[in-house]
């Protein structure tokens, strides 16, 4: 099964959709490599891609999350690192074993499936928590705005 980006796992934070975009199309790149047979040293190189990306995103969704102030960062933090640690023993089992599809299948259903969900559970929160502090921001201005002009006579009429 491939992963496809849609709009069911946007978040609304363009540069992490981005990214989720771009991990979906890297894990289906490592999933062609092994489908179409490629050569070894091909298949390895979109594995090690894949990886690489992976600890990429996680490291620029928590430099986000701080900037946000995100009150969950550190538990979403763990949830990475559990994932990253499963990245790194799944591709150590496919150096190992070589594309065979018992190993193909594990990370699927390992890697594959734990993005997805991590995405549409834990990775929305952030999206709502961003916009939701927006929001906040934009009220905070706006009374402040009013409570500034609130001596000066209405110009309207
Ligand atoms: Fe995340």
């Amino acid at each position: 099964m491939k992963y496809e980006w849609d709009e069911s796992i946007k978040i609304g934070y363009p540069e992490i959709d981005e990214q989720h975009r771009q991990l979906f199309a890297a894990f289906n790149e490592f999933l062609d490599a092994c489908g179409e047979g490629r050569g070894h040293s091909e298949i390895v190189k979109t594995m090690e891609f894949l990886s690489e990306y992976v600890i990429k995103h996680f490291m620029d969704e928590e430099r986000i999350q701080k900037e946000n102030g995100y009150p969950d960062y550190h538990q979403h933090k763990r949830y990475h690192e559990e994932c990253k640690i499963m990245v790194i023993s799944l591709k150590s089992n496919f150096l190992r074993e070589g594309p065979t599809a018992a190993v193909i299948s594990r990370i699927q259903s390992s890697i594959g499936d734990w993005l997805l969900n991590h995405i549409k559970i834990e990775d929305m929160k952030i999206g709502e928590y961003i916009r939701a502090r927006e929001r906040l921001y934009k009220e905070i201005q706006l009374r402040q705005a009013l409570k500034n002009g609130a001596g000066q006579p209405l110009t309207s009429g």
